[in-house]
């Protein structure tokens, strides 16, 4: 290094160092502000004239506090919330009676707790109480029995849904909520049931079977003008860890190879900084957050995309009018910055220690970053790029089919950060690579890389590291 170089490095490292220090003087303020004020101080401050007469560090303290009320009023949301999709879900589908059985007050078998576990369902085992804990333990719950269920659902503690009970603690409807399709738990319990894990793609979670348990399927069919059958056998065709959200706009229920049309969940971590969002870049996060709980969750509120309107693109939505969803009372609009906010805070996960060679991992990055050509695309750390992050089906060398069910007719670059915890299901958008070493023989020849052996082996330690 030259002595110019030297000086360089020496005064940036100072630079540094004084950085770190500021951070330290005014994050400790910033936050303390933000855990003293109490709800009344706010109003208060507004009462005052408002935060813009007061000196700058008052104000920097109401947006730190206003950050941290956010994210528990997301958090709430994204857990809780059903945005009044119990009208759909159980009052209409009837799915509620399905779950409860014939004994319980509902029909047929009913869903036992093992059933529930074995179509993906996961249990917060914080929602339980001791006592619980320590029967299950012993193995003194029946997990055959569809009451053990229902009560699990009045202890609010099945991840996703919501059961509604009448005063005689029988269940009359049910809804749904974001963390159905996007939380697990971790295991710490039992298999199943642990402790939640927000924004996870739920890759266990068969929604369509759970889906196709409903008495009433009659809104589909005459949405899509299928039978009941039909509607049934496209429902169970998707399989674990998928849905299919354009259904209800075009009415493509298998992709013209045959197969299943359904997309695998995406995870709703590591979502910050990113501009576009699905696997086709619908739009932002807020976009994609009411088109979900108004046209998907069939929650009440409002929804618009003029987009949705074109007869030949989306017919079934022209139709229904679904992209000018305008349903009262609503229950969407006010929840989406909150929403919107909570995902945005929710990191990547990073991958547990010793799940990847190290040594791999780092020559790996350097196939990523050069030969392999990923990093333009998967810019780090957001590993998407900055700007509008698409890409047509050609350029990636796969069909279009999934594209053209989207406004943009194109495929948005999957951000990788986390990819170690959704491998189940596979990689891109319908899962077509079951494994990374898949995926990047597929690069291979789609960019003629001509890669080594060895080569792919470090770039998929990489890749689960990320
Ligand atoms: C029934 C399952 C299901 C439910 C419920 C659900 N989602 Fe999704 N979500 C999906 C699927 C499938 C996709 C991918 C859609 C696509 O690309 O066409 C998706 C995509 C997303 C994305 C885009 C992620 C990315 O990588 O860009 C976000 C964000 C998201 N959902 C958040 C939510 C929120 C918030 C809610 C609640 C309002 C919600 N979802 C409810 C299944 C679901
Ligand atoms: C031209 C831009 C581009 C380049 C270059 C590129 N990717 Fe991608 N990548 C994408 C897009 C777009 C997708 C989403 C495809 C889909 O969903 O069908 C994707 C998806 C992926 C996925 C699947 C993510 C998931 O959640 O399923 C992996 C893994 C991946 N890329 C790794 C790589 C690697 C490794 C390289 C270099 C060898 C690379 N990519 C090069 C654009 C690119």
């Amino acid at each position: 290094m030259s002595t110019k170089g030297k000086v360089y490095s020496a005064s940036m490292t100072a630079l540094g160092v004084l950085g770190l220090v500021l951070i330290f003087l005014t994050r400790g303020p910033v936050v303390a502000a933000a855990e003293a004020a109490s709800p009344g101080a706010a109003a208060a401050e507004k009462k005052a004239g408002g935060a813009a007469s007061r000196p700058p560090s008052s104000f920097d303290g109401l947006v730190a506090k206003n950050a941290l009320t956010m994210i528990e009023q997301g958090r709430r949301i994204f857990r809780f919330d059903t945005f009044g999709s119990e009208a759909f879900w159980g009052d209409t589908l009837q799915l509620h009676k399905a779950i409860a059985g014939e004994k319980n007050g509902g029909v047929g078998g009913g869903v036992s707790p093992k059933t529930a576990l074995s179509v993906g369902l996961k249990v917060d085992s914080d929602a339980l109480p001791d006592s619980l804990k320590q029967q299950l333990k012993n193995g003194k719950v029946d997990l055959d029995d569809p009451a053990i269920t229902l009560a699990l659902l009045k202890l609010n503690a099945v991840v996703g849904v919501t059961g509604l009970f009448d005063q005689k603690g029988s269940i009359r409807s049910m809804g749904i909520q974001c963390a159905f399709c996007h939380s697990t738990v971790d295991d710490s319990f039992a298999p199943g049931i642990g402790k939640r894990l927000d924004g996870w793609a739920a890759r266990d979670l068969n929604v369509g079977v759970i889906v196709s348990l409903a008495p009433n399927l009659k809104p589909f069919s005459d949405l899509l003008g299928v039978d009941v059958a039909t509607v049934k056998k496209v429902l169970t065709s998707w399989g674990p860890g998928r849905f299919d959200a354009e259904l209800d706009k075009d009415g493509k229920a298998l992709r013209p190879d045959g197969k299943q049309a359904g997309t695998l969940i995406p995870p709703a971590f590591g979502l910050a900084g990113v501009n576009l969002h699905t696997w086709t870049g619908f739009g932002s996060v807020p976009y994609w957050n009411a088109y979900v709980a108004a046209t998907e969750m069939h929650g009440s509120g409002t929804f618009f995309d003029a987009r949705l309107a074109d007869k030949d693109q989306f017919p079934v939505a022209a139709k229904s009018g679904s992209g000018n969803t305008r349903a009262k009372p609503d229950l969407i609009t006010s929840k989406l910055a909150d929403l919107h906010f909570y995902q945005l805070a929710i990191p990547a996960p990073k991958p547990p220690a010793g799940s990847f060679d190290k040594g791999a991992a780092a020559r790996g990055k350097q196939v990523f970053d050069l030969k392999g050509q990923c990093a333009r695309c998967h810019v780090p750390p957001l590993y998407t790029e900055p700007g509008n992050n698409l890409h047509s089906p050609a350029e990636m060398g796969v069909d279009s089919f999934q594209a053209d069910r989207s406004p943009t007719h194109m495929y948005r670059t999957a951000p990788l950060a986390g990819l170690w915890s959704h491998q189940k299901g596979g990689f891109y958008h319908d899962g077509r690579f079951a494994n990374l070493g898949e995926v990047i023989d597929h690069y291979d020849t789609l960019l003629g890389l001509k890669f080594s052996e060895r080569e792919k082996l470090d770039l998929i330690e990489y890749l689960k590291s990320l």
